[in-house]
C-alpha cells in the first residue's frame, strides 16, 4: 500500500495541495454519507492580519469542498484567534463552552484554533487540559498547512488533538488559494511579524521576526486583483514602514508604493500600520505625490509622555510625534490622521496622562482608537511595577474618550457642504433604500441607491455629519449648482 505521507511533495505550495486533494476525496465521501455539503465557518478575533489569514484559511477549506456557513452550527469551525489584550483570550475561552454544546449534539463536527492565542504554551496547555474537545491547534506561522492538519485529523484515529504550533519562520508560502470578502477591495500582506519590541506588546512574540514579501510577489497579485475587479488594495504589515529593511530586501516601502501607484486599473491605496519611528521624509514625499495613495495615516501615539515613551521602548519623542504630524500635514493638508493610545501602563501619573490629553489636544485626531493597558505575560511591561488601579485608569480613559470624541465630531463637520469620492461597499444594513461606502480618509458615507452601486467610486456631496459618519447626495455633474 501507498504510504500517502511519505510520498507528499516536500516543497510548498505544492506539498499543501497535494494535501488539499486528499482531504478533497475525504470529504466526497461524507458529502456521499451525509446526503449533503459539508460546512464550516471561521470566526475571526482582532486585526486585518487575521482577517487577512482568515481568507486564506477559507480558500483553503473550499479548496477541499467545504462551503461556508453564516454561524457556527458546521462541520468545521475554526476560531482564528487574538492576544494582544487578556479580553481577546477571555472571549475565545467564554465561546468554547458554547461549541462545546454544538458538539455534544454533532460529534462528527470538528473544531479548530489558530492564530495568535495558540503561540502561548499555557494557552495551549490550558486547551489540552480543559477544553479536550478542540481537534486541531495551530499558530500563526503555519496557517498555510491547515489541509495537511486537516488530514491528519480525519485519518488519526487517536483521540488526541492535532497539535502543531512552530515557534517562528523565514518561509512565505505564495500561491495557496485564499477566498476574499469584498470582490472591489483587498487586503495584500507585504510583511509578516515585528522585531519592535515595545515593552507591552506580545506581538513580536507570537507573529515572529519581520520578513518582508518580495516587491515582484506583491506587485504580481494586486495587478492580479485589479484583472479580478479590485479597486481598492490595503497593503498590510505589523509595521509596513520598515518593509525592506532587511539587508536582502531590495525595494524600500516608499519605493513599494510608487510601484503600486503605477499599477494601471487600481484606483485607491491604503496602508497599515506605521511605526512613528520609522516614518521617512521620502515615504510622506511619495504618498504626496502619488495619483491613488489615499490622504490617510494611522500613526499610533500609545502615550504622549517622553518618559512613558522610553519605558515602552517606542524610541521617538512627543516632539518627534508632533513633528511627523506637522510634516504630514504640510504635505497633505487634508490628510486624515488617526491613532492608538493606551492609557494605564505601568507608573503612568497624572502628570504622563496630560502629556497625553496634551498631544490629542494639538494633533486633533479623525478618531483614535484608545485601550487599557493589558498586562500579557511574558512582555517586560507585565513585571514592571507600579501596575495602575481600575478606577484611575477608568477616570483617565473617560476624560480621554471625550477629548477625542469632540475633536474628531468637529473633523467630521469640516467636510460637509464638499463633494467628494466614496467606494460604495454594500447595501445599509438598516435600511435598504441607502448604500454605503467609504471616502478617501476612511469615513463612511451613507447615501440613496442600489446594489449596482457597489465597487464603483462615485462623487457625493456630503450633506450632513452624524457623529463620524455622513449622509450624502451622489452628484452627476450636472446638478445646479444655484
Ligand atoms: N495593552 C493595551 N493595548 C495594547 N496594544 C498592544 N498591546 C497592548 C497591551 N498590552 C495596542 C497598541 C497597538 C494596538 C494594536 O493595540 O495601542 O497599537
Ligand atoms: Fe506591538 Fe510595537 Fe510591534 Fe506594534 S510596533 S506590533 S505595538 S511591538
Amino acid at each position: 500500500m501507498i504510504d500517502n505521507l511519505s510520498v507528499a511533495p516536500v516543497h510548498e505550495p505544492e506539498r499543501q495541495y497535494y494535501f488539499m486533494d486528499l482531504c478533497k476525496s475525504i470529504v466526497l465521501n461524507k458529502e456521499n454519507e451525509y446526503g449533503r455539503k459539508l460546512t464550516c465557518h471561521i470566526n475571526t478575533f482582532g486585526c486585518q492580519m487575521n482577517a487577512k489569514d482568515s481568507e486564506k484559511l477559507l480558500g483553503i477549506l473550499e479548496e477541499i469542498g467545504f462551503v461556508e456557513s453564516e454561524d457556527e452550527k458546521a462541520d468545521f469551525v475554526l476560531y482564528n484567534t487574538c492576544t494582544v489584550r487578556e479580553n481577546a483570550n477571555l472571549k475565545v475561552y467564554g465561546r468554547l463552552g458554547y461549541l462545546k454544546k454544538l458538539k455534544e449534539k454533532n460529534p462528527n463536527m470538528i473544531i479548530a484554533l489558530c492564530g495568535c492565542m495558540m503561540q502561548e504554551s499555557d494557552v495551549v496547555e490550558k486547551i489540552r487540559k480543559s477544553f479536550s474537545f478542540v481537534d486541531i491547534i495551530f499558530g500563526t506561522h503555519n496557517i498555510f498547512q491547515l489541509a495537511e492538519l486537516l488530514y491528519d485529523r480525519f485519518t488519526n484515529k487517536s483521540k488526541k488533538p492535532t497539535v502543531n504550533v512552530w515557534e517562528g519562520t523565514t518561509e512565505i508560502v505564495e500561491d495557496l488559494p485564499q477566498i476574499r470578502k469584498y470582490p472591489f477591495k483587498a487586503g495584500v500582506n507585504i510583511m509578516f511579524g515585528c522585531d519592535n519590541f515595545c515593552t507591552y506588546c506580545i506581538v513580536p512574540y507570537v507573529r515572529g521576526r519581520e520578513r518582508s514579501r518580495s516587491s515582484r510577489d506583491i506587485i504580481r497579485e494586486i495587478e492580479k486583483l485589479v484583472s479580478e475587479g479590485v479597486v481598492e488594495v490595503m497593503l498590510l504589515g505589523q509595521n509596513v514602514n520598515s518593509y525592506g529593511n532587511k539587508e536582502e530586501d531590495e525595494v524600500s516601502f516608499a519605493e513599494l508604493l510608487k510601484m503600486v501607484d503605477d499599477i494601471e486599473g487600481l484606483e485607491r491605496i491604503r496602508f497599515m500600520t506605521s511605526h512613528p519611528k520609522d516614518l521617512s521624509d521620502e515615504l510622506i514625499e511619495v504618498m504626496a505625490n502619488a495619483k491613488k495613495v489615499c490622504h490617510q495615516f494611522h500613526l499610533p501615539l500609545q502615550s504622549g509622555s517622553d518618559r512613558l515613551l522610553k519605558l515602552m521602548n517606542r524610541h521617538y519623542t512627543k516632539e518627534k510625534y508632533l513633528s511627523l504630524v506637522d510634516k504630514l500635514r504640510e504635505a497633505m493638508p487634508d490628510i486624515s490622521i488617526t491613532t492608538d493610545i493606551i492609557v494605564g501602563f505601568p507608573g503612568e501619573t497624572e502628570e504622563d496622562f496630560m502629556e497625553t490629553m496634551d498631544v490629542v489636544e494639538k494633533v486633533n485626531y479623525d478618531s483614535a482608537f484608545t485601550f487599557i493597558y493589558s498586562k500579557r505575560t511574558g512582555t517586560p511591561a507585565a513585571k514592571m511595577e507600579n501596575q495602575i488601579p481600575e478606577d484611575v485608569i477608568k477616570d483617565r480613559f473617560d476624560r480621554l474618550l471625550d477629548k477625542i470624541q469632540k475633536g474628531s465630531d468637529m473633523k467630521t463637520k469640516q467636510l460637509v457642504g464638499q463633494t467628494k469620492k466614496v467606494l460604495v461597499e454594500g447595501v445599509n444594513e438598516h435600511d435598504d433604500s441607502l448604500v454605503t461606502g467609504r471616502l478617501d480618509n476612511n469615513s463612511v458615507v451613507h447615501l440613496k441607491g442600489d446594489e449596482s452601486l457597489i465597487g464603483k467610486i462615485v462623487d457625493v456631496h456630503l450633506d450632513e455629519a452624524k457623529g463620524f459618519y455622513y449622509y450624502g447626495t451622489i452628484r452627476t455633474g450636472n446638478e445646479c449648482e444655484c
